[in-house]
């Protein structure tokens, strides 16, 4: 695969790592620094575009790559509230672009169990919140990971209707999901969602070691998205690919 990668930053160096490893190929490079534009020449030789940089011009990118129709793979986070925009736009051109709030393998497993879990534990008397930690340099917050989280304990725990992200200066509503971020240090991802009862408390934790599984998976995506027409979520392509169920 020839490979165009766009953000030059803690992701985009591991996938180039990764690329190179696997006998693929980085063709173009975007955004080395900051002042430069996109490398439309680089990504007109490219089989298919990674995009890891930020959601303030994440949307701008994938309507320059969608122009020049090439499949792209986006794990930039924080521009959610853009979905059906960004939708429209790959459907207007007929193109191919697969995103993900989360690439890694162990993250898409631990969807499936939260959700699991929640299908129980809601039938007894348990409450439920989540806590995510990620390292200084994250721009966006909550993480996409603890959105997806908490749009599946949403599904699956009906008592839960209303996501809070903001600093709790009150009594929290029993129809409130809190949802809390935390900044700070190296941590690469952990994400933890905790049910708690009168009598006990079950923590499940995900904890990212590094960004080797988020680049994989980006990898896995890309492949994917090479031979596709369409819009994609990475967590709906991995349940079906895997089987495991996600509600
Ligand atoms: N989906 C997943 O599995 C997954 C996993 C990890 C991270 N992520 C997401 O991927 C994105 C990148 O993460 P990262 O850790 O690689 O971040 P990072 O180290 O900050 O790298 C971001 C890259 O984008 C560039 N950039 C940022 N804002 C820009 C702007 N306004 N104009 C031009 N270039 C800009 C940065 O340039 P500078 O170096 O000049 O700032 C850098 O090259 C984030 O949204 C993060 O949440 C997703």
């Amino acid at each position: 695969m020839k490979i165009a990668l766009i953000g030059y930053g803690n992701m985009g160096q591991e996938i180039e790592s990764l690329v190179k490893e696997n006998g693929h190929l980085v063709v173009s490079i975007s955004f080395k620094s900051r002042n430069e534009k996109l490398d439309l020449e680089g990504i007109r030789n490219a089989d298919v575009v990674i995009d890891f940089s930020s959601f303030e011009i994440v949307v701008d990118n994938i309507r320059q790559v969608m122009r020049l129709k090439k499949p792209m793979v986006v794990g930039t986070t924080g521009w959610y509230d853009n979905v059906k925009k960004v939708q429209k736009i790959v459907q207007q051109h007929n193109g191919s672009l697969i995103y993900g709030q989360n690439f890694s393998v162990g993250a898409n497993i631990f969807f499936s169990i939260v959700s699991h879990a929640c299908l129980l534990l809601t039938k007894y008397d348990y409450d439920v919140f989540g806590i995510e930690t990620h390292h200084s340099g994250k721009k966006d917050s909550p993480s996409g990971t603890a959105r997806k989280l908490a749009e599946i304990i949403m599904k699956n725990f009906p008592s839960k209707t209303k996501l809070q992200i903001e600093r709790v200066q009150g009594l929290i509503g029993k129809n409130e999901l809190h949802f809390a971020s935390v900044r700070g240090g190296r941590n690469f991802g952990q994400h933890e969602i905790v049910f708690d009862s009168p009598s006990d408390e079950i923590r499940l934790t995900h904890q990212a070691w590094n960004r080797k599984g988020f680049a994989k998976g980006a990898l896995l995506a890309a492949n994917f998205i090479l031979s596709k027409k369409g819009f994609y979520n990475f967590n709906d392509i991995f349940i079906k690919t895997l089987g495991v169920s996600n509600k």
